[in-house]
């Protein structure tokens, strides 16, 4: 019965903002009667930064989220402070974006800033469930993969003809150490000459042999190494461990 009344307001009140209705491959949609809302030529004026936070992704500055208030007991719409990933995002040319791949896609909003920013570019949204995931859009293919399975991700490569075709990885997938160096041991090499792979969420109590991995500079083929803070710490938000973003150039 609660499921049922919990599934009949979800259907009335599009409480969870998340979800967009409208097309956004459409460059307008219809409203009130005859209104027409032209809004894809506003939305590629946008910067990475913008569509972080009108999408909802924690790579923004900040970000509106439904958050449980625990003094007024309860939820409320309200503003979070997000890793500001955007920054490194932004200095990526997106002129030179054909393929990007990102792992972990969630409910597909970083997906959908990917899509919107890098407009010709094919962007492949790799997880192993897309349940939460109702976004559509032309430039963007759902991968259902488990990012630790090197073989899978080989054949992925393959099947796709990805080999050394790769412009930008973005890994926000599980965040276990051997989930993401078997990713990276598989897509890096299948990076551009140039190509930009981006960690993020790297956290020294969990994943210390990525970090200690990275600031060794180990790898083979690379040009580049930055380690760089995520805006989440205990100045931004009370508690919030900080977050690393390891950015990897491969060498041209
Ligand atoms: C933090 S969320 C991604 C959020 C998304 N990048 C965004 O910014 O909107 C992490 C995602 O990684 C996925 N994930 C967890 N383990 C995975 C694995 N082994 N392989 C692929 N995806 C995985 C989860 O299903 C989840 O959707």
């Amino acid at each position: 019965m609660r499921e049922t009344i919990k599934k009949f307001l979800l259907r009335k009140i599009p409480f969870y903002s998340k979800y967009y209705d409208i097309d956004l491959d459409k460059n307008f949609h219809t409203f009130r009667t005859q209104k027409k809302s032209y809004f894809r030529k506003d939305l590629s004026k946008l910067s990475f930064n913008e569509l972080c936070i009108l999408f909802k992704t924690d790579k923004a500055t900040l970000y509106e989220e439904v958050i449980y208030d625990t003094k007024l007991k309860k939820y409320v719409r309200s503003l979070v402070t997000g890793h500001g990933y955007s920054q490194y995002y932004s200095r990526v040319d997106k002129k030179k974006i054909k393929n990007l791949v990102e792992i972990g896609s969630f409910e597909g909003a970083s997906g959908l800033v990917f899509s919107a920013y890098f407009r010709k570019a094919k962007i492949y949204c790799l997880d192993l469930t897309f349940k939460n995931n109702k976004l559509k859009y032309k430039n963007s293919i759902k991968v259902q993969i488990d990012q630790k399975n090197k073989d899978d991700l080989k054949r992925f490569i393959t099947k796709n003809k990805l080999k050394n075709k790769i412009d930008l990885v973005s890994e926000d997938g599980a965040h276990f150490n051997e989930h993401i160096i078997n990713s990276f041991e598989v897509l890096f090499p299948n990076l551009r000459k140039g190509g930009y792979y981006f960690i993020e969420d790297v956290i020294l109590t969990r994943n210390k042999k990525v970090y200690e991995l990275f600031k060794g500079k180990k790898y083979k083929n690379v040009a580049d190494i930055e380690i760089v803070k995520s805006n989440l710490n205990k100045t931004t938000q009370s508690g919030a461990p900080q977050n690393y973003l390891i950015i990897v150039k491969k060498r041209i």
